[in-house]
């Protein structure tokens, strides 16, 4: 079969089309044909992991020394990247009842990867569930990464409707759907974003749009009940000000400073900073499906490659010019 393979850790161009074999699904496994994957933050960070340095990571040091554990020190230890995808089941092993050939599937198979290429195994009981009916492959494809993210950690803000949300880095993968979910929880949600990305984030249904080059938002006198921080890039102290007096500044990425800060306020009454990693559920996935055929969520795709240019695709990412997901088509 065809895949992106890369040796070593560097620029797009260490993504080369390759044969491979084609895998087997074991008993509890499926054989997913591939149609689309995507291009997301996850694979342009582990393909180049080696110069990544934990500032860039936006992650606490033991993060991102544990990231570079599992991808490896000196050279990727996974050499097929893509952490989501849609496609079809091609055959299934000989314990699954759950999924059979020919069922639409989208899924996400996280640090393992391995969806740059035409066939993908996973366990039948991993992150996997039926495509979304409205939704072509490339759609499908962009919507798991961003969507499994934005959904637990936002559940830990426990939302009302009415609830005012700040959702600073509003444009990126998680903060896309952040956005859409806080808005279908019956929030009122401001998105932070750059100049160009602000009509793509009016239209994934943002109340108000903040320039984060024109504007710093902890200085307009708005408070909200919930500042999410996708990136990690706002800073408690300043936030304080901005937040309600029971106020929630939720950070998806986060240092060991945010990690202290979540201590302390964890004790006392009042503003709480809490920081999380994701856990990434087969349930949420079903709740998204169901979000996204009832029209509650949307997949955006700003483009599509195919796979062989999927290099192109990457730099395109990394340019930081992406508004919406990136797809690619595998076949
Ligand atoms: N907690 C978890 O479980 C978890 C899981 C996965 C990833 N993460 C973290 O999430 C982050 C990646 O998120 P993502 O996939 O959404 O990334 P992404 O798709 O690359 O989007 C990041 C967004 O941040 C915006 N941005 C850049 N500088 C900004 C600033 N100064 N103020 C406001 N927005 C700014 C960019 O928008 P503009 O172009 O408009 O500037 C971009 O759209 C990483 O830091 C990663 O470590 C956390």
């Amino acid at each position: 079969m065809k895949a992106i393979v890369y040796a070593q850790y560097g620029s797009p161009d260490v993504l080369k089309l390759q044969e491979v074999e084609k895998p087997q699904s074991k008993a509890d496994e499926v054989l997913i044909k591939v149609h689309a994957t995507s291009v997301n933050f996850g694979d342009t960070i582990a393909r180049n992991y080696k110069a990544i340095s934990p500032s860039r990571f936006n992650m606490a040091f033991p993060i991102w020394l544990m990231a570079k554990i599992s991808f490896g020190l000196n050279q990727p230890k996974i050499t097929v990247l893509g952490n989501e995808f849609a496609g079809e089941i091609e055959a299934v092993g000989d314990n699954v009842t759950k999924f059979k050939p020919g069922d639409q599937v989208f899924g996400y198979v996280g640090q393992k990867m391995g969806a740059y290429a035409e066939y993908l195994c996973m366990p039948a009981n991993g992150v996997l569930a039926s495509k979304p009916t409205n939704l072509t492959f490339e759609e499908a494809a962009v919507v798991p990464y961003g969507a499994l993210m934005a959904l637990p950690l936002l559940r830990k803000a426990n939302i009302k409707p009415g609830h005012k949300v700040l959702i600073n880095g509003a444009s990126g993968g998680i903060g896309s759907a952040a956005v859409q979910l806080a808005k279908y929880l019956g929030a009122e949600v401001t998105g932070v974003c750059s100049t160009s990305k602000m009509e793509f984030v009016k239209t994934l249904g943002a109340d108000k749009v903040i320039d984060y080059t024109k504007e710093n938002f902890t200085q307009n006198g708005e408070t909200y009940d919930l500042i999410f921080d996708i990136l990690g890039r706002s800073s408690v102290s300043r936030c304080k000000k901005s937040l309600k007096p029971n106020g929630i500044h939720l950070f998806a990425s986060f240092k060991m400073k945010q990690l202290l800060q979540m201590l302390l306020t964890s004790r006392s009454s009042g503003q709480k900073v809490i920081c999380a990693l994701s856990p990434v559920s087969v349930e949420d996935l079903n709740i998204i499906k169901e979000l996204v055929e009832a029209g509650k969520i949307r997949a955006f795709v700003d483009k599509c490659y195919p796979l062989e240019h999927i290099a192109e695709a990457h730099r395109y990412v990394e340019n930081g010019q992406k508004s919406g997901g990136i797809a690619i088509s595998v076949s």
